[in-house]
């Protein structure tokens, strides 16, 4: 296969969650400059309108659609349309997710000071999430015996982390052994399933937090980079694991982090 052909995408169908912004936007402009059919779907109808437009004079194959991942039968029902209409889906980035909280380096983040309704909507958004987009995903994948499942998690769930809420890190931790869990039932059927764990970017989570010049400058000394990323820097990443360059990678979760994780 030419170098050029293990990145192409032409003719694949993809689904993004939370692509209004952030990484899944990243995500989706990925996978449309690469060829693919990309429907990008999250909560936010506005901000997935907008972004959906604004894609649309570029990448003629651009569809949005709104989704609370936190809606099992929302999540089937939007898989088993897309895959009606599209003939197949062939790679699934479950990304939407929320919030790490405050982190138990402040008296608000420590364990008797736990908002257990924080807790609940936390792991509802980024665990039960990727599951019921996990599992949509692989029931039509399985039976084609073809599929690329990319699950976003964070270095956040490898190790603890003092800046991040326990029900972040927690949800985050438990992703990434779904994705291990989900990599080893699937893959006597050929659906490859993997994680980006990534460190901190600059997005739209906890409020844009991470565009703040203190958050840069904190990161100086926490990052042995010595900086925040822009979402740009998971395209490549994305790119590898939804092409047939990572045909043999499956089960793995991959840190995209500065060099944090390494520490
Ligand atoms: N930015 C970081 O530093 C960082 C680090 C590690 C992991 N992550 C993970 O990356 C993923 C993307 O986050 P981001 O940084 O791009 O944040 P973001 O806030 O910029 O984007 C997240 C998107 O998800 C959507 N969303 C939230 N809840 C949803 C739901 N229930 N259903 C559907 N969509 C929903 C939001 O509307 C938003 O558009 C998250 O899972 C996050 O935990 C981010």
């Amino acid at each position: 296969m030419s170098i050029p052909s293990l990145f192409d995408l032409t003719g694949r169908s993809v689904l993004v969650t939370g692509a209004a912004s952030g990484l899944g936007l990243a995500y989706a402009e990925t996978m449309l400059e690469a060829g693919a059919r990309t429907l990008m779907t999250d909560m936010d109808a506005q901000a997935l309108d907008t972004e959906v437009q604004r894609l649309k004079s570029r990448y003629p194959l651009v569809e949005g659609a709104t989704l609370d991942v936190a809606d099992a039968t929302a999540v089937d029902a939007l898989v088993d349309g897309m895959t009606a209409r599209h003939g197949a889906i062939d790679c699934v980035f479950a990304n939407a997710g929320i919030s790490a909280g405050r982190g138990f380096i402040v008296e608000a983040g420590q364990l008797e000071n736990i908002d257990l309704a924080h807790w609940d909507k936390v792991l509802r958004i980024n665990l039960d999430g990727v599951l019921h987009t996990v599992r949509a995903a692989a029931r039509h994948m399985k039976p084609r015996r073809e599929g690329r499942i990319v699950v976003t998690t964070s270095i956040a769930g490898l190790r603890s982390e003092s800046l991040s809420g326990y029900a972040y890190v927690t949800s985050k931790a438990a992703a990434n052994n779904l994705v291990r869990q989900a990599a080893m039932e699937l893959a006597p059927h050929n659906v490859l399933v993997n994680a980006i764990a990534p460190g901190p970017f600059a997005t739209n989570i906890n409020g844009g937090r991470l565009r703040l010049p203190e958050s840069a400058e904190r990161m100086r000394t926490h990052i042995p980079l010595g900086r925040v990323a822009q979402a740009d820097e998971i395209k490549g990443l994305a790119l590898l694991l939804a092409s047939p360059a990572s045909s043999y990678m499956t089960g793995t979760i991959i840190p995209v982090d500065g060099g944090a994780s390494a520490r």
